[in-house]
């Protein structure tokens, strides 16, 4: 199992340090167009291996893409990420080009490759990639929903004073400040709803902080987030490596898949070995329908933009 991870920046690395630790891939390249710093990464992160006990091989290359031909699953982290103040939607004059050009030089020496794309504005930077390769769509995914339903856990473990490994919950719809979708109705703490023990406005301002989750660490850090998206990341590449089945809401291409056709967003998949094994059409209720159908027109106003 051979995984690419293109930009060593803080996102990038932080996904070659969960897939390593996480112990199930032989092979990490790490690579980046700054000269040097792919290698240096990757060296330091190899002297954490008799540390952490793993025997992944991380390697690093300044914009060789022949070092990683024949990758099962590549991960495109590359881009500028937000400052404090900006959306994910006002980085696409610059990602857009960055990440059409990987995705080609990625796909001339890996033709069957599993891309998982995490530049923003990742909705629509996974269409970009939808329309400009020629691969079958369930390669191409987009890592947003993980993500926010991790945070979402974290918000509902907070208003609850619960621990983590007690919540389920799930955030669907588009990768925005204002377009996810945490599905509040179907949070559980062991299967009891967790409207059973918040009140409605509690829970609606766990809604918020979710969809804010980004914005608020970016204004803390003064850049956006890397370990949880690092991690985020390193379980979808875990549950395509060893064929899990797992289901993660991921940005895919829908073709009329809860009434969208011809977009990326968020909706739960199954993933395994084939990238997408299949879309998950889950009833939301009349609210979610709506909101869903808002977070759509936003991605499609973002799609707009694009020159393809
Ligand atoms: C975030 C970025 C990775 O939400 O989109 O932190």
């Amino acid at each position: 199992m051979k995984v690419t991870v293109v930009g060593a920046g803080a996102v990038g690395a932080s996904c070659a340090e969960y897939i390593a630790i996480k112990n199930f891939a032989s092979e990490v390249v790490l690579l980046d167009i700054k000269e040097g710093y792919a290698e240096g990464k990757a060296m330091d992160l190899m002297q954490t291996a008799s540390l952490n006990g793993f025997d992944t091989t991380i390697t690093g290359t300044t914009g060789d893409y022949s070092r990683t031909a024949d990758s099962d699953i590549a991960v495109i982290t590359s881009g500028i990420p937000r400052k404090p103040g900006m959306t994910r939607e006002e980085l696409i004059g610059i990602n857009a080009g960055i990440v059409k050009t990987v995705a080609s030089n990625l796909l001339e020496h890996s033709p069957n490759v599993t891309l998982i794309v995490v530049s923003n504005p990742m909705d629509t930077m996974t269409y970009l990639v939808h329309k400009t390769t020629n691969l079958p769509k369930n390669k191409i995914i987009g890592m947003g929903g993980a993500l926010d339903s991790a945070r979402f856990k974290y918000r509902l473990a907070e208003a609850l004073d619960a621990p983590i490994s007690d919540i389920d919950g799930m955030v669907i719809g588009g990768h925005s400040d204002t377009g996810m979708v945490p599905l509040a109705s179907q949070a559980a703490r062991n299967s009891i709803k967790v409207s059973e023990f918040l009140s409605e406005d509690r829970l609606q301002q766990v809604v918020e902080d979710t969809k804010v989750g980004g914005a608020t660490l970016t204004k803390l850090l003064g850049t956006s987030a890397w370990y949880a998206p690092g991690a985020a990341v390193s379980a979808l590449v875990q549950a395509i490596a060893c064929d899990q089945k797992k289901m993660f809401p991921c940005s895919t291409f829908l073709e009329g898949e809860y009434g969208l056709n011809d977009i990326c967003i968020g909706v739960p998949v199954l993933l395994g070995k084939n990238g997408i094994e299949s879309i998950v059409e889950i009833s939301l209720s009349d609210a979610e329908k709506t909101k869903m159908q808002e977070s759509a027109v936003g991605v499609r106003n973002t799609n707009g933009l694009l020159d393809v």
